[in-house]
């Protein structure tokens, strides 16, 4: 690599209010595809992925817009933002009133765009520059999981992980606008917004947001089932 991530990013993006979220600025850029091809020069790599880290994602967005009616959700507490992309999430939770953040993604990039992003705004979130979906849970009060239902292989990790979270007493938010792999049956919708986000990645520039908790599932006699032990006939 010719730069060092953090020059890389701060190369490559400018630093500007994010849409809806004014209070946030992030690096962001305006195109996705040059950028991307930037990527996989600069990685030596053709199968780059995406620099998600340089946009604020519908799902990320929901959630910002959420904890900024709810702040109640997050401060006071220490909260875990995984797939972070920009570290929209963790630094709206800052914003709220979260007294830690830790921001999560595999991407080098990601990694130093949330640093950036964070002290952009005044804040400082932990970094964890790997996949910890394998990992147990983080030792926190509240995960964020903003936009993380767009691949297959990704989706099938993250809600095993979300439930053993939440079992742990864990609480979860899930942020998104309908991506293919969302699992609807074990969401319990929150808040809606219209998020306004960029043809650049969506096929429309407003998208519909929702914000998710992950039960547990309360049954008529009161009880709180975890969605795998469901009887559906005691509904
Ligand atoms: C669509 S972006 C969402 C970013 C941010 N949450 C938002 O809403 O703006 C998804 C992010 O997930 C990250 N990601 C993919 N697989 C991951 C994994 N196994 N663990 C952590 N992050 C992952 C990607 O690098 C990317 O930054």
């Amino acid at each position: 690599m010719a730069d060092s991530p953090r020059a890389f990013v701060l190369r490559h993006t400018r630093l500007g209010p994010v849409p809806g979220l004014e209070e946030i600025r992030l690096h962001l850029a305006d195109e996705v595809l040059p950028l991307w091809h930037v990527v996989q020069l600069e990685t030596r790599d053709p199968d780059a992925a995406l620099p998600y880290w340089a946009f604020a994602w519908a799902g990320g967005l929901a959630i910002g817009r959420y904890l900024r009616e709810h702040p109640e959700t997050v401060a006071g507490r220490r909260i875990y933002d995984l797939a972070s992309g920009s570290g929209l999430c963790a630094i709206a939770a800052m914003q709220a009133g979260a007294i830690e953040a830790i921001g999560a993604d595999i991407d080098a990039f990601a990694g130093a765009a949330i640093a950036l992003n964070a002290r952009a705004n005044g804040y400082r979130v932990t970094v964890v520059r790997r996949d910890v979906l394998d990992d147990d849970p983080p030792d926190v009060d509240v995960i964020l999981a903003g936009d993380c239902w767009y691949d297959a292989r990704l989706a099938e990790r993250v809600l095993p992980w979300l439930i053993r979270a939440r079992d742990r007493g864990i609480e979860i938010l899930v942020g998104d606008p309908g991506r293919r792999y969302l699992p609807t049956d074990e969401l319990v919708e929150l808040a809606t917004y219209e998020v306004r986000t960029t043809t650049e990645l969506e096929d429309l520039e407003l998208k519909r947001g929702r914000v998710y908790g992950l039960g547990p599932v309360v049954r008529r006699d009161g009880q709180a089932v975890p969605p795998r032990d469901r009887d559906v006939n005691a509904w």
